[in-house]
């Protein structure tokens, strides 16, 4: 294990915002996990993190090694691992369902935090289980994918701040490759093999989002909100443009991008954060912003849709 003292986090968070930590321990596979006293924060890659302020306690990481172990068509990655590296390692040895996660930034621990997901797949639908360091009793623990209680970008261990310590997660994999195309526009894209499909989505998805090494995002900043029926087809009354909302247990699913878009907010700049020319849902670093000035400009986002739509947006990055 390794700690570091006064340490900046702007390379471990995602926007480039210039943060540090009192103090930071990066846990290697086999290390004793150790008991911190006073703040805690369990950090992945710092993908879906806003940074308001230094943190003034103990920063955990997990040390991003590649550290796979297969059994059958079940696939155990170390947590700290980066997910697409896992992504390319299952394809390359051919094993599938992970394709459409392709090119999403984090961690593999970070994939179960956030229930990540994109173009049809969620990492509920191909986890097997999850063993995690209990922070707080001071043991690991074997969950089953009910015990990680995931719903839409969330589960237990987001719930939990603070408690849980990823250390590997295991996916159920086929060996046999069939593209998941229910993202209709998969369809239009090259999916022959698994690689194929994965080149596409790579290509996709950079398509709508901001260059890492130009400009800092977290991704989706905000979650897609769902709302009754009823509201959803009045809006969709007075919006004839707005997209088919997604049907799901809860209700109907919106797109939080066009509500933002439509509200005239793509392209526009705030102090040092902007909303991402290509994709309303994306707010992203202008240069050297601060994680106020993020916070500031997703706030004004987030009354301005509420003032028009009635729709009450939520994040889906997580502000410190
Ligand atoms: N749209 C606009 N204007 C915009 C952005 C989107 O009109 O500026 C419209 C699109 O035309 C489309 C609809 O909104 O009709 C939905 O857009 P898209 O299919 O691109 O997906 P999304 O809802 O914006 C979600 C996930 C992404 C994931 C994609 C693909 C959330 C919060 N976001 O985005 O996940 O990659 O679907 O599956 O659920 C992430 O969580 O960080 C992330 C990137």
């Amino acid at each position: 294990m390794k700690t570091f003292e006064n340490v900046s986090l702007k390379k471990l968070n995602t926007f480039g915002i210039e943060v540090k930590a009192r103090r930071m321990l990066v846990v290697e596979p086999g290390d004793a996990v150790p008991k911190v006293d006073g703040p805690l924060l369990v950090l992945g890659a710092g993908s879906d993190v806003v940074f308001t302020r230094d943190y003034d306690g103990t920063v955990m990481r997990l040390a991003d090694v590649a550290d796979v172990l297969v059994d059958g068509t079940c696939v155990s990655a170390w947590g700290g691992m980066a997910m697409d590296d896992l992504v390319r390692w299952t394809i390359d040895r051919g094993l599938y369902g992970l394709e459409n996660l392709s090119a999403i930034p984090g961690t593999v621990g970070a994939s179960v935090v956030q229930n990540v997901g994109a173009y049809g797949v969620e990492a509920k639908d191909v986890v097997e289980r999850v063993e995690a360091y209990d922070l707080q009793q001071g043991c690991m623990v074997c969950l089953s994918p009910a015990e990680c209680a995931f719903g839409y970008r969330t589960s237990r261990f987001k719930q939990e701040p603070g408690r849980w310590l990823v250390l590997r997660v295991v996916y159920r994999l086929d060996r046999i490759f069939e593209a998941n195309l229910s993202y209709k526009a998969l369809e239009r894209l090259p999916h022959a093999s698994a690689d194929e499909l994965r080149r596409a989505i790579i290509d996709l998805r950079w398509s709508k989002l901001p260059k890492p090494d130009e400009h800092g995002s977290a991704g989706s900043f905000f979650k897609n909100p769902v709302v009754a029926e009823k509201d959803y087809l009045s809006l969709r009354e007075q919006y004839p443009d707005m997209p088919e909302a997604h049907p799901t247990e809860e209700g109907c699913k919106l797109s939080a991008g066009w509500l933002i878009d439509r509200a005239g907010w793509k392209g526009r700049i705030m102090g040092k954060a902007g909303v991402w020319p290509n994709n309303a849902l994306v707010l992203y670093n202008a240069g050297g912003c601060t994680g106020d000035e993020v916070v500031a400009l997703a706030r004004a986002i987030r009354d301005d849709v509420f003032d028009r739509f009635g729709v009450a947006l939520e994040c889906e990055a997580i502000i410190i």
